[in-house]
């Protein structure tokens, strides 16, 4: 059901919203649906984009996956919710970032920082000419902010919206728009006219320092690119000349930097800034069909320097180039500087071009993860571009800059969060934002602070949210659920929920179980055990007081869960 957002006086008591999981609807393709359908549920207020398998995962195709999960970030007016999203490749969600607190996103992916994964995410503000001034966070496993990235010594101009990179040295790649005044007569603007140029940094994640700064304006004139003022170039909308959107970096310290209003991959010198080839544009170091993009987005490169993989738009909202977006992977020769195209993968369901966004993520077995930007696409092709799956998350203007698929594994600091409802029978509901890990929901029933009972196990069924029937007899004045993983590892618990109305009964400090309970190998109750509760779980650790507040608990059991695993 696409029911609009409910409030938080209803959450907290008993809710009426039915899980809407992934599927393959005509209805959605047509629009009928509405622009932008979002599932709803009942414990949270989790509003993501609902997908639309236009070509579902097959038991054929399955085995040509890889592992991990979808990381995007819709965004748009038909958007209910922008935020950063994870998914899983089912079209399941995994973590809806705005209940965390993370609005409209561009730059979104999983990165490896000091070894470990890390979801960074941008945030700032977006500026009318298609970029922004922000900064990066990153967020660790349990989503705690262990790094917060922007530019350094460029007064005024925060992170841009389009790139964000993290190197093998723990360094980030992060672009930066600056407005500049410039006499742009010979560029048929105005002599007091303003013009943007492409910056981008290499910043120490650690201490904030700029490594190196590269400025397109000193090495790209206005002339070799496709875009003319036309009404901008005024300090209101500056010319937007160049248009930075993606850096790379290579084991030879150089970097990779795609122009797209030069429809150009420029390959440039780590110590001087000097470009060193052109793949592309108008003055193209290299000949061949893999020299020819239009507007492209997300150049990298692989095979130690001798593979480009490019998003190629084939167009902008103003100019159309191509009969469609494409996903490049292009071999360079550099011996005689020729650019041959080794994968050219087209979207499966609407042969068109992308005005904006979108990218290519080459996967370790060759796959290729496409978000085709401006549509509300995405998919995997093979290593040689067949289309394996695809689907859209939205119908009109929803977009989402890039889609990754990555593997993580999230173990949130946040509580589960379980809402009873009563009807004819009362269904207990569990859930728990960006955790990745809970094979089984464990209910247990309460009547005082001193007897916790285990009542049913049951298992995570793979959507984002759990039901389960609540049973009648005996009745319990609170109920709340544990999270367990596979090995029946504790990974947390709810608060405590009143079995006559629903509501949640916070503190629920004198029921908390204590810490040593977090080992819950001894929980071995299957349907309407009385057997094993608590106070027999405790024995297995040590006690502690049991008016430790809620959350030091959870978050102590989370952390022990973590390194344990
Ligand atoms: C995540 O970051 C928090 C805050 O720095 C830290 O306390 C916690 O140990 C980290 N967790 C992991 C799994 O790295
Ligand atoms: C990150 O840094 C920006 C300044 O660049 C600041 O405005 C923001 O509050 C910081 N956020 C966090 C979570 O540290
Ligand atoms: C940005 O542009 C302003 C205005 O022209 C100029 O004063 C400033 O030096 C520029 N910043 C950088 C880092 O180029
Ligand atoms: C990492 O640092 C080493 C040593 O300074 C350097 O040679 C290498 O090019 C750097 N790699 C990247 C990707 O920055
Ligand atoms: C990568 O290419 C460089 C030449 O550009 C070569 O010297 C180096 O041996 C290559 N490395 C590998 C692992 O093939
Ligand atoms: C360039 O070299 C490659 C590999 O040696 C060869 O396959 C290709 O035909 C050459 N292209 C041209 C235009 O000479
Ligand atoms: C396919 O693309 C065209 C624009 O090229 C658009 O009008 C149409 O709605 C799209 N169809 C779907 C199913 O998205
Ligand atoms: C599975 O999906 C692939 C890719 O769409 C398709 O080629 C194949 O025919 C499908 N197989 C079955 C058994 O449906
Ligand atoms: C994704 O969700 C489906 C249920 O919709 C589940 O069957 C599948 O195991 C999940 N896949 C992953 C990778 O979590
Ligand atoms: C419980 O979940 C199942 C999917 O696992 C769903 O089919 C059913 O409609 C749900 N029931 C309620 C009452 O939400
Ligand atoms: C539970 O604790 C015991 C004893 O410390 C340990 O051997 C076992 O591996 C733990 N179980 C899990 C699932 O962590
Ligand atoms: C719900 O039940 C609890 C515990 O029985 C009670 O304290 C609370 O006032 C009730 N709330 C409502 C809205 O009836």
């Amino acid at each position: 059901m696409l029911s609009p957002r409910q409030t938080a006086a209803t959450l907290a008591g008993f809710l009426s919203a039915q899980v809407v999981s992934a599927q393959t609807d005509a209805s959605y393709s047509s629009g009928a649906l509405g622009e932008g359908p979002y599932s709803t549920f009942v414990s949270t207020y989790a509003t993501p984009p609902l997908w639309n398998h236009v070509l579902p995962i097959n038991d054929t195709i399955k085995p040509q996956l890889t592992s991990g999960l979808i990381f995007i970030g819709p965004r748009g007016t038909a958007t209910h919710q922008a935020a950063p999203y994870i998914y899983n490749q089912t079209g399941e969600l995994v973590w809806d970032g705005s209940l965390d607190g993370y609005t409209q996103t561009m730059a979104y992916s999983v990165q490896q920082y000091q070894n470990k994964p890390v979801l960074a995410i941008w945030q700032g503000q977006f500026n009318a000419g298609g970029y922004g001034s922000g900064y990066n966070l990153l967020l660790n496993e349990t989503y705690q902010v262990v790094g917060n990235v922007t530019t350094n010594n460029l007064p005024g101009i925060g992170a841009d919206i389009h790139e964000f990179k993290i190197t093998t040295n723990d360094t980030a790649l992060l672009t930066a728009y600056n407005a500049t005044q410039m006499d742009l007569s010979s560029y048929d603007g105005t002599a007091d006219g303003y013009i943007l140029t492409g910056m981008y940094q290499e910043i120490d994640i650690a201490t904030g320092a700029s490594l190196f700064t590269w400025n397109s304006l000193d090495h790209v004139d206005p002339n070799e690119c496709y875009v003319s003022p036309g009404s901008s170039g005024t300090e209101a909308l500056p010319w937007d000349y160049f248009h930075i959107n993606s850096v790379d970096k290579d084991n030879k310290g150089n970097y990779l930097v795609s122009s797209r209003h030069c429809h150009t991959a420029y390959y440039i010198d780590g110590t001087s800034g000097q470009i060193m080839w052109k793949l592309g544009g108008k003055n193209s170091s290299f000949t061949g069909e893999g020299s020819e993009f239009y507007f492209q987005h997300d150049a990298r490169f692989h095979a130690n320097d001798t593979q480009v993989s490019i998003f190629d738009n084939g167009a902008t909202s103003w100019e159309t180039s191509e009969a469609t977006a494409r996903g490049l992977l292009i071999d360079l020769n550099y011996s005689n500087m020729t650019a041959t195209l080794a994968v050219e993968a087209i979207p499966y369901y609407n042969l068109t071009v992308a005005e904006s966004q979108g990218n290519v993520q080459i996967q370790d077995n060759g796959n290729m993860m496409i978000g085709w930007g401006q549509n509300p696409w995405l998919g995997e092709h093979n290593a040689e571009g067949t289309p394996l799956w695809a689907a859209q998350f939205g119908v009109g203007d929803v977009q989402a800059y890039r889609a990754h698929r990555s593997v993580w594994n999230g173990y949130p600091t946040t509580l589960p969060a379980f809402v009873i409802q009563s009807n004819s029978s009362t269904t207990g509901y569990a859930s728990w934002n960006g955790a990745t890990e809970v094979a089984t929901w464990e209910l247990l029933g309460s009547n005082d602070a001193s007897a916790v009972v285990s009542l049913a196990n049951t298992s995570a069924v793979g959507t984002f949210e759990t039901n389960f029937t609540i049973p009648s007899s005996p009745s319990y004045s609170y109920y709340q659920v544990r999270a367990l993983d596979s090995g029946k590892l504790s990974l947390g618990y709810s608060n405590f929920v009143s079995g006559s109305n629903g509501t949640v009964v916070q503190p629920a400090a004198t029921q908390t179980p204590a810490v040593g309970a977090a080992n819950a190998t001894t929980v071995t109750s299957t349907t309407s055990s009385t057997s094993t509760g608590f106070s027999s779980a405790s024995t297995s650790g040590a006690e502690t007081s049991k008016s430790v507040p809620m959350l030091v608990t959870m978050s102590a059991v989370v952390i022990a869960c973590f390194y344990a695993s």
